[in-house]
C-alpha cells in the first residue's frame, strides 16, 4: 500500500498558548483539563494516522471534537500549532507560500457541506469556478467542469442556474466542483451532512461509483456511524481532539476501543441479530454436471463479474470457477469445466450470527459460500453487502 497523506502528531491549539499548554499535552491532559487550567482551547491533540493511496478514510466524531479543525490542517487552510503532515512524502509544513500554493493546486481538493453557488452563474460556470480562481483557461475549465458535471450524473445542466436545481442537485454541482481539477486528494468535510436520508443515501452511492472508475484518495468526515460504514475502508474515530480508536468498519464494530466508540455502535448494533441469511446475497451459478466454461463465462461477462459459483443438478455446492482460467480452457479447447473448478472457499451457514464472521470477513479475499445443512448453496457473503446491511440498508437479492 502507498501513502498518499500522513500525519504526526498534529496539534491544533486556538487561543492563548505559551510553554505551559505544551507541557500539559506532553503530559496528555485532556482537554477540559487544558481549558481549565490555560483558558486555552485544544482543537487537535497529537493526531497520529496515514491514508492510504486510492482509499476512502472516514474522520468520525461528535461535534467539537475536531474534525474539521484536522481536516483543515491537512492542507494548512488551518496552521497547525504542532505536527507534521507528508502528503507523497513531501512535508507540508517545510513549504513556503507558492510551494504550499503548488501542492494544494495539484494534489488537493476540498469539498465542504455548506458551499455557495453563485445565482447569476450557470452550473457549468459554478463548477469551473475553483479552476477559474486558478487561473486556467476558460476552454479548458469548461471542458473540465462539463466532464465533471457528467461524472456526477448531471448530463445536460451546464446552462441552467442553481435555482433550477434541487438541493441534492446542487450537491452534486459542489462534488463536480471538487473534481473538475483532476486533484488525487479529496477532502470533505461533511459534504452530505445537510442531505436529506434519500438524498445523502444517493450521494454515497454516486461517490462510491466515482471511486471505483477514479480511485482517489478521500478524507471524509462524518458525524454519522452508518456513513462510515458504509463509505469507509477505515475509519477514525476523534473525541475531544484526541484520536481513540482507527480500524476497518469491522474492528470498529467487533472490538470498539472503549465506551465512547461503543455508544456510537449501539445504534447500529445489528451484528448481534443479524444472521448470514438476512446478509447473504444471490450467487451467480453454473452446474457443472451440464454447463461448460463457455457458459460460465458468458455468466460472468453478463454480471461483471470475474468468478462463478458451481453447483451440480442438486444444487450442492462444488466451487467457485475464474474468468482467467475459465478463458485459458476455452483457449484450449477443453470442455471440461471441472477442471478449473477451485474448491477453497470459506463457508458458513445461514444461521450463523454475522457477528462470528466479522473477523474473518475482513481478511477473506473470497466471497463466503452458505450452505443449508443439504450441502446446498444458498447464497453467498460479500463485505459489502454485510456493511450495508449494518447500516440498515435493505439487502437487493
Ligand atoms: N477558530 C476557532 N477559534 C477557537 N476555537 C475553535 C475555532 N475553531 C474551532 N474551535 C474549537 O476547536 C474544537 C474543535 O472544533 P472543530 O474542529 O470545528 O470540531 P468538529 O468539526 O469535530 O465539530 C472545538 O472545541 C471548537 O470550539
Ligand atoms: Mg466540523
Amino acid at each position: 500500500m502507498v501513502k498518499k497523506v500522513e500525519v504526526k502528531n498534529l496539534t491544533k491549539i486556538y487561543g492563548k498558548r505559551g510553554p505551559r499548554v505544551k507541557e500539559l499535552i506532553e503530559q496528555g491532559k485532556s482537554k477540559a483539563e487544558i481549558l481549565e487550567e490555560t483558558g486555552a482551547t485544544v482543537g487537535v491533540n497529537q493526531a497520529n494516522f496515514e491514508v492510504n493511496e486510492g482509499e476512502i478514510f472516514v474522520i468520525m466524531g461528535l461535534s467539537g471534537s475536531g474534525k474539521s479543525t484536522l481536516i483543515r490542517m491537512i492542507n494548512r487552510l488551518i496552521e497547525p500549532t504542532r505536527g507534521t503532515i507528508l502528503i507523497d512524502n513531501q512535508d507540508l509544513m517545510g513549504l513556503d507560500k507558492k510551494g504550499l500554493r503548488e501542492v494544494r493546486r495539484q494534489k488537493m481538493s476540498m469539498i465542504f457541506q455548506n458551499f455557495a453557488l453563485f445565482p447569476n452563474r450557470t452550473i457549468l460556470e459554478n463548477t469551473a469556478y475553483g479552476l477559474e480562481i486558478k487561473g486556467i483557461t476558460k476552454a479548458v475549465r469548461e471542458q473540465k467542469a462539463h466532464e465533471a458535471l457528467e461524472l456526477v450524473g448531471l448530463h445536460g445542466y451546464d446552462d441552467q442556474f442553481p435555482s433550477q436545481l434541487s438541493g441534492g442537485m446542487q450537491q452534486r454541482v459542489g462534488l463536480a466542483r471538487g473534481l473538475a481539477n483532476d486533484a488525487e486528494i479529496l477532502l470533505m468535510d461533511e459534504a452530505f451532512s445537510a442531505l436529506d436520508p434519500l438524498n445523502r443515501k444517493d450521494m454515497q452511492d454516486e461517490l462510491l461509483d466515482l471511486q471505483a472508475k477514479m480511485h482517489k484518495t478521500i478524507i471524509f468526515i462524518s458525524h454519522d456511524l452508518n456513513e462510515a460504514l458504509r463509505i469507509g475502508d477505515r475509519i477514525m474515530i476523534m473525541k475531544d481532539g484526541v484520536v481513540v480508536q482507527t480500524g476497518t468498519p469491522e474492528d470498529i464494530l467487533t472490538h470498539p476501543a472503549d465506551d465512547y466508540v461503543k455508544r456510537f455502535i449501539e445504534d447500529v448494533d445489528r451484528t448481534r441479530v443479524l444472521t448470514v441469511a438476512n446478509v447473504m446475497i444471490r450467487p451467480n451459478t453454473v452446474n457443472i454436471d451440464k454447463d461448460g466454461p463457455r457458459l460460465a463465462l458468458r455468466r460472468m461477462q453478463e454480471n461483471e463479474i470475474s468468478s462463478v459459483y458451481v453447483v451440480d443438478s442438486e444444487r450442492k455446492f462444488v466451487g467457485f470457477a475464474d474468468a482467467k482460467d475459465v478463458i485459458k480452457l476455452i483457449q484450449q479447447g477443453s470442455r471440461d469445466l471441472k477442471s478449473v473448478v477451485q474448491t477453497d472457499v470459506p463457508i458458513t451457514h445461514p444461521d450463523v450470527a454475522v457477528n462470528d464472521l466479522m473477523d474473518q470477513l475482513s481478511s477473506t479475499p473470497i466471497p463466503f459460500a452458505v450452505l443449508d445443512d443439504e450441502r446446498q448453496l444458498v447464497g453467498i457473503i460479500v463485505r459489502g453487502a454485510v456493511l450495508g446491511a449494518i447500516a440498515g440498508n435493505e439487502v437487493t437479492q
